[in-house]
């Protein structure tokens, strides 16, 4: 499982930072962040909405383009050695330079300089997706609009939005996602971790998305998967995430085959990993294990995964060639 060549679209950048690293990093500066870890050494939180500030807390110690280029380079290193040989990951301008847009492209730099290295030595692609958080409001989400419209290109190739899901409205943000849009970025929301079905249809609805980050709880609505399937808006399905964090109680209620048997496209992605105590191998093992998932099963994911990557045609195509 560990070799078979994957394909992850969705992946928190800072999410996906190991604890020992952030705890490094926080010993370095002198800052005491011992609440936010387990005796263990894990990150602790008691539920999601605790998870959103442990996770903006061990982001206060990123304070640099160094720490994110020291970053890239961790986050890298543990999904190349789970076989990912491309992935699109969330980046904030709120947690990189604070929504200043000159500070925003001095952390880009230093993030593509280590992806290029990377892709060299370790033949994993990397690509960007910035992010407004949704908690944040509208307002924030500007600046978080304008850094990717300025940055728009081969590398930043979308645009999206985390956060909770519970505040506020997608509409709310139109003028975020429209910036990003005219800019040429492709559009992904969460939706459907926590709203229910109506969050999905609320994002179909606002946004017209070409991809939805989670998006699982649209098995609610039978009407909304056939409109899913139909505008072949791709899922960016997080199992081990949404069973960590109670979404679903185990991966056999999980509805990820259910989605696909209604014609739904899914991927599958970690989410932040260290967090939720997954890998994309732990991922392909669960659903291995769980739905009888095989060599042909995993090959469809990856190449629907492919076609709905946000990058140019050119680096799909050289993607496909390692997917034979
Ligand atoms: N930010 C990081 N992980 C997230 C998740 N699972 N849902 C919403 N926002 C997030
Ligand atoms: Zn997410």
């Amino acid at each position: 499982m560990k070799e078979l060549p994957k394909v992850e679209l969705h992946l928190h950048h800072e999410g996906a930072a190991p604890p020992a690293f952030i705890r490094g990093l926080a010993s370095e500066k002198g800052v005491d962040l011992s609440g936010i870890f387990r005796e263990d050494g894990s990150y602790s939180y008691r539920d999601f909405n605790h998870f959103l500030s442990v996770y903006e807390a061990a982001t206060s110690v990123l304070t640099g383009p160094e720490e994110f280029a020291r970053l890239t380079r961790a986050v890298l290193e543990e999904s190349a050695s789970h076989g990912v040989i491309y992935t699109e990951s969330f980046l904030s301008p709120d947690f990189c330079g604070g929504g200043d847009v000159g500070a925003w492209c001095e952390y880009l730099a230093a993030i593509r300089e280590v992806a290029d290295e990377a892709e060299r030595d370790m033949g994993i692609t990397l690509r960007g997706i910035v992010t407004c958080i949704r908690h944040f409001g509208p307002e924030q989400a500007k600046t978080a609009a304008t850094c990717a419209a300025e940055t728009a290109g081969d590398w930043i190739v979308g645009f999206g939005m985390g956060g909770d899901e519970m505040v506020g409205h997608q509409r709310d943000f139109l003028w975020s996602f429209e910036c990003a849009r005219e800019a040429g970025l492709s559009i992904t929301t969460h939706a459907g971790e926590w709203g229910g079905a109506a969050s999905v249809r609320e994002a179909v609805e606002d946004l017209n998305p070409a991809r939805i980050g989670h998006g699982v709880q649209a098995i609610d609505d039978p009407a909304l998967c056939d409109v899913l399937a139909e505008r072949e808006i791709v899922l960016e399905v997080c199992p081990g995430s949404n069973v960590f964090l109670g979404v679903y109680p185990t991966l056999a209620k999980h509805p990820i085959q259910k989605l696909r048997e209604r014609g739904v496209k899914v991927t599958v992605s970690t989410d932040d990993p260290p967090f939720f105590h997954t890998t994309m191998t732990r991922e392909y093992e669960g659903l291995e294990k769980t739905f009888g998932w095989g060599e042909e099963d995993f090959a469809e994911i990856a190449e629907t995964a492919l076609s709905a990557a946000f990058c140019d045609d050119t680096t799909k195509d050289k993607i496909r060639e390692r997917l034979k």
